[in-house]
């Protein structure tokens, strides 16, 4: 096993954040993994699975093994007339398996196109994006529990998944390691157009029957129109969740601000757009040093060039006082702060 030390993460975090990592190890398989875990190189060390660190804000180097999944492979591994269900390495690039599924007509994930990282980050935090989410089309996964090395495969009611969580972002945070997951898309798609966003681009294309090729390409138009490259600008996309009010707090809210935007969430509850709460404030496109927000999409943090983690930190605090001093809501980070 090649473990490397003092290794610069800074190529390897999308934020573009200068720290290293006491330890590195890059694995190719699950053989590798169940090596590192016999060897026992983790339980004498604090570690962290990187995957393509566009979910992640360094605030200082790390000290401890750093191991990055690079589990590769794509295989169709079930298929009839409607549906086939495929396995993922949880290296693999997600958005080179939308694309492999766009290519085939399997629907299910083209709305995810573009989202940065990897499928074994994926159901962390159930990635979603354009009235998508990985638990619509998720079947099960697989992985090894860091301290004893035993392998589980967790199906999907096991996840507990819900908006931008699951167990394993809670009672299995630094607990499990994910290997491989497993998906079943749509032989015969319907597409999804339920984001306001995405009809309305199809419309002005003048595109009336859309197939989930065009679905994906305008997802990708809007998300190029709106969100930083990180190959450019350092970022993580939304540095907040979206914060989920009761009724009764938007009543409160709409007495102010009846011009304020909601989307349906769980329960008879809402989600409020937190860009809106952070534009609100007045942080749009405002810049402390060289960290700030996008200037078309203030939920994502950036890093203007040599921002340290600890000064973006430093800003989405501020920005979270703002919100919860001028609207009494709390805004909970998206991103895994380390
Ligand atoms: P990392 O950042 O490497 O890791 C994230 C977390 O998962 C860490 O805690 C890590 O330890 C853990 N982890 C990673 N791999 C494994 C594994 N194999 N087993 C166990 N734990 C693991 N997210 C959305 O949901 N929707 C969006 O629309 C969206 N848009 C984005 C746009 C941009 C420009 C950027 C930069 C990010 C965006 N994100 C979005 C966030 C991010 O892309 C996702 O959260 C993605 O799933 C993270 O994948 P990653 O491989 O980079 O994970
Ligand atoms: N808005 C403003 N000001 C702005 C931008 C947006 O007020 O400058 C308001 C508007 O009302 C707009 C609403 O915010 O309608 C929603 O904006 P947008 O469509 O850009 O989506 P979002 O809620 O900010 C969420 C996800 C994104 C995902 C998009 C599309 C979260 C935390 N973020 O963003 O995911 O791509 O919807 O589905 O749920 C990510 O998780 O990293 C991410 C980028």
């Amino acid at each position: 096993m090649n473990i490397k030390k003092d290794y610069s993460l800074k190529s390897l975090n999308t934020f573009g954040i200068d720290v290293s990592a006491d330890y590195f190890v890059e694995i190719f398989s699950k053989e590798e993994l169940k090596e590192i875990l016999n060897e026992g190189i983790l339980s004498n060390n604090t570690w962290l699975v990187l995957g393509g660190g566009s979910n992640i804000l360094f605030i200082s180097d790390f000290k401890g093994v750093v191991i990055r999944n690079s589990i590769p492979g794509i295989e169709i591994i079930n298929e009839d007339d409607e549906h086939a269900v495929i396995e993922a390495g949880a290296g693999v690039i997600w958005n080179s398996l939308v694309n492999y599924c766009v290519e085939r007509n399997f629907g299910g994930i083209e709305n995810l196109v573009l989202i940065p990282g990897t499928v074994g980050a994926a159901p962390i935090q159930n990635i979603g994006a354009y009235g998508q989410e990985l638990k619509d089309t998720f079947v099960e996964l697989t992985g090894l529990f860091a301290e004893t090395g035993s392998e589980k495969t967790f199906i999907k009611s096991e996840c507990n998944f819900s908006y931008r969580n699951s167990i394993f972002k809670n009672e299995l945070k630094n607990k499990f390691i994910i290997t491989s997951v497993k998906l079943k898309l749509k032989k015969n798609p319907d597409v999804n157009t339920s984001y306001k966003d995405v009809k309305d681009e199809l419309t002005r294309l003048r595109i009336t029957n859309p197939t989930i090729k065009d679905v994906s390409n305008v997802v990708k138009s809007i998300r190029e129109g709106k969100l930083p490259d990180p190959d450019k600008t350092g970022n993580a996309g939304s540095f907040f969740k979206n914060p989920i009010v009761t009724e009764g707090k938007l009543k409160e809210l709409k007495k102010d601000y009846p011009d304020v935007k909601t989307f349906t969430a769980e329960e008879g509850k809402v989600k409020i757009p937190a860009a809106w709460l952070i534009e609100k404030c007045g942080w749009k496109g405002k810049r402390i040093g060289n960290a700030g927000t996008h200037t078309t999409q203030p939920l994502v943090l950036v890093n203007y060039g040599g921002a340290s983690g600890k000064e973006v930190l430093d800003l989405a605090d501020k920005i979270k006082d703002d919100v919860y001093n001028k609207f009494g809501i709390q805004l909970e980070f998206e991103v895994n702060v380390i």
